[in-house]
């Protein structure tokens, strides 16, 4: 794809953490954006902060409204006439063990991070095809390449988007569609407060993890290079990312490091 300067790109969970850096600087290219995630008021004060206000459009939507998500991309594609890349990045984590945690947080990562995220997918697809021009960016996790415990469900909903785009990329690629999955270590962002806890209540507070990962611009602007390039997957943060060499070569090894780091 070249330079993302200018590019047409709808952002999802731009209201907060990453997708809110990576809102600022694609303004600062002079991207046009449409943003989205549920908190209008949060977006708002997002678009308040860029330069290029005219260049911005907001869109409100709840993932887990997955029967709403044509009319929202009916509304994205037609905010400026066309789209170029979808960065499917809103997602919510978890911190509560198996034994504990109620099946209805399962359903709700799995409705947000992967039905959700399917669901918008799907309903951009046709316009990506008729233009045979489209890029889906989709935010997963090291989470969706190796395991953490306290993170089943999470994990679970993150590794089931590379199977989706992987299988969405071998289909489209004769359609000019290509596929980005982003895989972020620690990240300093809330994820972590709004990280699901056994009865479905956030933390609501901070793992010292997150707060001494990656600072949200750098890894944003991380980001912005891997969409560039076209990776079909990148990995980002600090030592965490030998987990995916430690997962592919040595399973095991990985298994007692990080069963031994959180004991
Ligand atoms: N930070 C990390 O260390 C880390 C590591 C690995 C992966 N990630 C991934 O990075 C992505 C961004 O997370 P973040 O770190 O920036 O966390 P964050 O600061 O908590 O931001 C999450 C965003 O998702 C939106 N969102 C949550 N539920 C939603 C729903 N039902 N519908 C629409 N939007 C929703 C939130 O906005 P509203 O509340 O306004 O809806 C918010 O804008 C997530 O997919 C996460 O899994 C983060």
């Amino acid at each position: 794809m070249g330079r993302i300067d200018g590019k047409t790109i709808w952002i999802t969970g731009a209201s907060s953490g990453i997708g809110e850096a990576l809102t600022y600087q694609l303004d600062k290219k002079k991207c046009k954006l449409v943003i989205s995630s549920r908190k209008e008021i949060e977006l708002q004060r997002v678009k308040a902060n860029c330069t290029h206000q005219e260049n911005i459009e907001i869109i409100s939507l709840d993932l887990s409204d997955l029967n709403d998500m044509p009319e929202k991309a009916t509304l994205a594609f037609s905010a400026f006439g066309q789209m170029d890349i979808l960065i499917n990045n809103a997602g919510i984590s978890q911190r509560s063990e198996i034994i504990n945690t109620d099946i209805s947080v399962y359903k709700q990562l799995m409705d947000i991070n992967y039905l959700g995220t399917v669901a918008l997918s799907k309903a951009i697809l046709p316009y990506f095809m008729k233009a045979k021009n489209g890029h889906f960016v989709t935010v997963s996790s090291l989470m969706g390449k190796f395991a953490g415990p306290q993170r089943s469900g999470y994990c679970g909903s993150k590794h089931a988007l590379h199977g989706f785009f992987d299988v969405l990329r071998m289909e489209h690629e004769k359609d000019g569609i290509s596929v980005t999955m982003i895989c972020p270590g620690y990240v300093q962002t809330n994820i972590d407060k709004n990280a699901l806890t056994a009865d479905g209540s956030p933390q609501e507070k901070h793992d010292i993890e997150n707060q001494n990962g990656l600072p949200v611009a750098v890894f944003a602007r991380k980001m912005i290079r891997a969409i560039e390039r076209q990776k079909y997957e990148a990995y980002m943060g600090k030592k965490e990312v030998m987990g995916i060499y430690l997962k592919r070569f040595f399973p095991k090894l990985l298994h007692r490091i990080v069963v031994k780091s959180t004991e």
